[in-house]
């Protein structure tokens, strides 16, 4: 039901009994648009006309959220969750659907809920789900030389959506994803009560551990576990053209990577008709170009091409691609420069041939609006790690990850549909050679096109989430999933375009 303007006025007077009004912003107040834009990363959803959260409250403490839900709860005002910001879609601070159906939303922030506690004698931390994954990566590089933690290669990414829906990075294939490695959590559920592991159960703790941020509660802290790396790891990037046999490379790339060893992790950005093979090493450089030598000569990397890092060092070259830069540059929350974005992604399952890549290089790459393509590849413990372990189906049977990655600063529709057409049609023409059945994507690259929710009475459809997104995201984990929404969150008060939805009765 919506919620009137009577009912906001209550709403934000609920909220007051209990927040300071300094961090309660509402469009009449003069700091509502800074903090909106604080961390929205995708321009496309700031546009005058996208739909403006009716309040952003800017939580301090753990009961300042409690206090929201509750209130959120009482007045019919549904609440969109944001930590880092970065979701592909802007689903945090943006609702194309709650426009649709002229629902007012409000934005709860967590971006001041950032402590992190690292216990090195442990390998464990506790990582307040607003700190970033560049905090969380210094935290753990200051308490010890031979501890990291398995995250994904953007410094500004938030704890909270990345842990929530996954969390893939170049440690993935010897340690998982940063899901596999949670150990506890706090959670808000949609009562307002605080619960962790225990007092959750444990398929709220499953669900929450790569089920997608927002469906099933707002996920405050998560203990994490943290793994041992060598106090010198080795990277390197090596940069070839298409007339230095790119195409060739990447289609050896494609058996060669997944099955390395699972010290190796060796990514591939092609942008600007060059393939960029970019690689972490848990061990030195000897060992790594005797690795090369053996299982990828053609590369021809050298002892050169070596940089022997720390690992936390590492993590600032996957930010930023360089190993030079200062490590204090993965605390600046504001390194990432805001741009309109929009990515596809796939599943590879077969090795693409080379005839397919050079196709793609002349009829797609060559084009001035061309976006920058991801190859991540999967192997290792990713493939012995149970499909139904966490809600993260892609497992066994992978090579890779494929994004379409497009980044544009130019304003304007004509930019906007020239890039997204460009993505769209290539993400048309791949079809033969990526998964299917369901063509499957990785929750945290997340993709509307795929479809958005209905209602079906006053709670999202089972069916239509389940057909246009569910299968395609979460496989055989989806009912699962919906059973736990059903649990914990009956009435669908968490929801977004692409949230869980309860199961249905019959089901
Ligand atoms: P944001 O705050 O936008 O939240 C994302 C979703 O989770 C929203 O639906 C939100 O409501 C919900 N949510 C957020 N906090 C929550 C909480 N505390 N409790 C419950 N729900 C919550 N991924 C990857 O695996 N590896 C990578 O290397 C990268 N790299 C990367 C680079 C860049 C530049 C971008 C923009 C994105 C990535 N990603 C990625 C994808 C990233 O993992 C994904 O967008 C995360 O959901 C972002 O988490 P944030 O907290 O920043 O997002």
């Amino acid at each position: 039901s919506l919620a009137s303007t009577a009912a906001i006025d209550e709403f934000l007077g609920c909220l007051s009994a209990d927040i300071p009004s300094r961090l309660i912003q509402t469009p009449a107040t003069p700091s509502y648009s800074a903090l909106l834009l604080s961390t929205a990363r995708n321009l496309r959803y700031i546009l005058p006309d996208t739909s403006k959260p009716l309040g952003i409250i800017a939580a301090t403490e753990h009961a300042h959220v409690q206090t929201t839900v509750r209130c959120g709860r009482r007045h019919g005002v549904r609440v969109r969750v944001r930590s880092g910001g970065h979701d592909y879609e802007g689903l945090s601070y943006a609702s194309v659907h709650l426009h649709k159906h002229n629902e007012p939303f409000a934005v709860l922030d967590l971006a001041a809920l950032r402590a992190i506690h690292v216990d090195p004698a442990r390998a464990e931390a506790w990582v307040e789900s607003g700190a970033t994954l560049g905090e969380l990566y210094y935290a753990v590089g200051s308490a010890s030389c031979s501890l990291g933690f398995p995250a994904g290669s953007c410094p500004t990414v938030g704890i909270g959506g990345h842990l929530s829906g996954g969390g893939f990075g170049s440690l993935a294939r010897k340690y998982g994803l940063s899901a596999d490695n949670v150990l506890d959590a706090l959670v808000v559920d949609a009562d307002g009560r605080l619960m962790n592991r225990s007092t959750m159960g444990e398929d709220l703790f499953w669900a929450i551990r790569g089920g997608g941020g927002e469906s099933f509660g707002v996920v405050l802290s998560w203990k994490v576990r943290l793994v041992p790396v060598p106090e010198t790891v080795t990277v390197f990037s090596i940069i070839r053209s298409r007339n230095q046999s790119a195409i060739e490379l990447i289609t050896k790339w494609q058996e060669m990577a997944p099955a390395s060893p699972q010290d190796l992790y060796l990514r591939v950005l092609v942008l600007n008709q060059q393939a960029n093979f970019q690689a972490l090493f848990l061990g030195r450089c000897g060992d790594l170009h005797r690795l090369m030598q053996y299982r990828f000569p053609e590369l021809g990397m050298t002892e050169q091409n070596c940089q022997e890092v720390s690992w936390v060092q590492s993590t600032v070259f996957f930010g930023f691609s360089a190993t030079s830069i200062p490590l204090k540059q993965l605390l600046n929350r504001s390194s990432n420069p805001r741009y309109y974005l929009k990515v596809k992604s796939d599943h590879v399952q077969e090795p693409i041939s080379r005839d397919v890549w050079e196709s793609i290089w002349t009829a797609w790459l060559e084009k001035p609006e061309a976006a920058l393509l991801m190859l991540d590849p999967y192997g290792g413990l990713m493939s012995s790690i149970s499909p139904s372990e966490t809600p993260f189906p892609h497992r066994q049977g992978n090579l890779y990850q494929l994004q379409y990655y497009s980044v544009w600063y130019e304003n304007g529709t004509a930019a906007a549909e020239k890039r997204m057409s460009w993505v769209r049609g290539l993400y048309k023409e791949m079809e033969p050679y990526v998964s299917n059945n369901p063509r499957a994507v990785y929750v945290n690259y997340r993709d509307l096109d795929l479809g958005t929710n209905e209602l079906d009475g006053n709670v999202t459809s089972y069916d239509k989430a389940r057909v246009s997104w569910g299968h395609k995201y979460f496989k055989g984990n989806f009912k699962r999933l919906a059973a736990v929404k059903t649990m914990v969150d009956p009435h669908d008060f968490f929801r977004n375009e692409q949230s869980i939805p309860p199961l249905p009765a019959a089901a």
